[in-house]
């Protein structure tokens, strides 16, 4: 009896000791559960006096009912007092806060990569006395082709695979070569001007193939334009846009109804001198689709193709920011690729 007794009473010295011990909720929760749970010590002291004499249970039990009782009711007093020790705390906490030092984490945004390219472009156009124009995307037959030396019958077409629209004779914009028809009839002379701008052709996309992308066009209409104005803009641009002061450029005869002489312009590889996977070992990489403007052109928009002459040349974006940047899949640039994106 006089062992339980004692016990009782050491459990009661122990508690009020863990009670005070406590400094957190999750600490005060601890000591509910190990004197009030189910295999907490005042169970435990029940247990024992279940095997006690009938007398000592009368004595007993009444003392280990007074100690639960005593337990709960300083375990919801040492509860009351922690929550209202944190709210002061908070509420201190509060009182003192400084608001510079709240760093809210940004997530900085950057244009997109065609955004910079076209800046970079029209920078270095306008620097040398270009106009920047834009043209419809959703084109009529006349301004894609007509205008520019491709009738309808014309076998260039075949190589503009072309989004036509439900609206006869209307058309995605398979070049940006249509900006040109709409500024000569529209401008006066000189024109010298950049349409960077969307262009769609129905084709399967792969590495290398869109079936939307976008192009630059360049157009000069003077009096006496010649291939060796093209050819020092052309160089020019080249030297800018790819940062290479002494980049050489080659021409080869190219196909193009809208233009006589056509050429294709070619600029040394901007990475190597003896081949890379870039050029594909040959040195160089083929840029711009470019020529002296037909006379028929000129003559459609109702200019005099004795009195001017003009140079045209057109070029894709997506090839322009690949070789720059070295990018290896076109796709990659619509792919909302977020790690992509923020390289640049
Ligand atoms: C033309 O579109 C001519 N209008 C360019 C031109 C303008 C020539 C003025 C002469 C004078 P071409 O079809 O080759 O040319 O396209 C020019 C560039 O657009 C290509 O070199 C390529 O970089 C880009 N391009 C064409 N089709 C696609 C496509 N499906 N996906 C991505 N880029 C393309």
């Amino acid at each position: 009896m006089k062992n339980l007794q004692d016990l009782i009473k050491i459990t009661k010295q122990e508690l009020i000791a863990a009670l005070q011990a406590a400094r957190t909720e999750k600490e005060l929760e601890d000591v509910r559960i190990a004197y009030l749970g189910r295999t907490g010590k005042l169970l435990e002291l029940m247990k024992q006096l279940k095997a006690l004499p009938i007398e000592q249970k009368r004595t007993l039990g009444p003392l280990i009912n007074e100690l639960k009782t005593f337990a709960q009711e300083q375990y919801e007093a040492k509860k009351i007092q922690l929550q209202q020790q944190q709210a002061e705390q908070k509420a201190r906490e509060q009182q003192y806060f400084d608001v510079t030092a709240y760093r809210p984490q940004k997530i900085l945004g950057c244009t997109h990569i065609f955004t910079q390219l076209i800046e970079q472009l029209e920078t270095i156009f306008i620097s040398m006395g270009y106009d920047i124009a834009d043209g419809p995307e959703v084109e009529t037959d006349y301004y894609n082709f007509e205008a520019l030396n491709i009738p309808a019958d014309h076998p260039a077409r075949d190589l503009h695979d072309t989004f036509w629209l439900d609206v006869p004779n209307m058309l995605l914009r398979t070049h940006t070569s249509s900006v040109q028809v709409h500024a000569m009839e529209t401008q006066k002379l000189p024109i010298a001007l950049l349409a960077p701008g969307r262009c769609y052709r129905n084709e399967a996309t792969d590495a290398s193939h869109d079936f939307m992308f976008m192009q630059a066009e360049g157009l000069l209409i003077d009096h006496d334009v010649s291939m060796a104005h093209l050819l020092a803009t052309a160089k020019t641009f080249l030297q800018e846009i790819f940062e290479k002061k002494d980049l050489a450029i080659r021409v080869r005869p190219g196909y193009f109804p809208f233009v006589e002489p056509g050429v294709e312009i070619d600029a040394a590889c901007p990475f190597c001198t003896s081949g890379c996977s870039t050029c594909k070992k040959t040195g160089w990489i083929e840029l711009l689709g470019a020529g002296l403007v037909h006379p028929n052109v000129l003559q459609a928009s109702g200019i005099d193709s004795e009195q001017y002459s003009g140079f045209a040349f057109g070029f894709g974006l997506e090839r322009i920011a690949m070789i720059k940047y070295g990018i290896n899949d076109i796709r990659l640039f619509r792919s909302n690729n977020i790690e992509f994106l923020e390289q640049f």
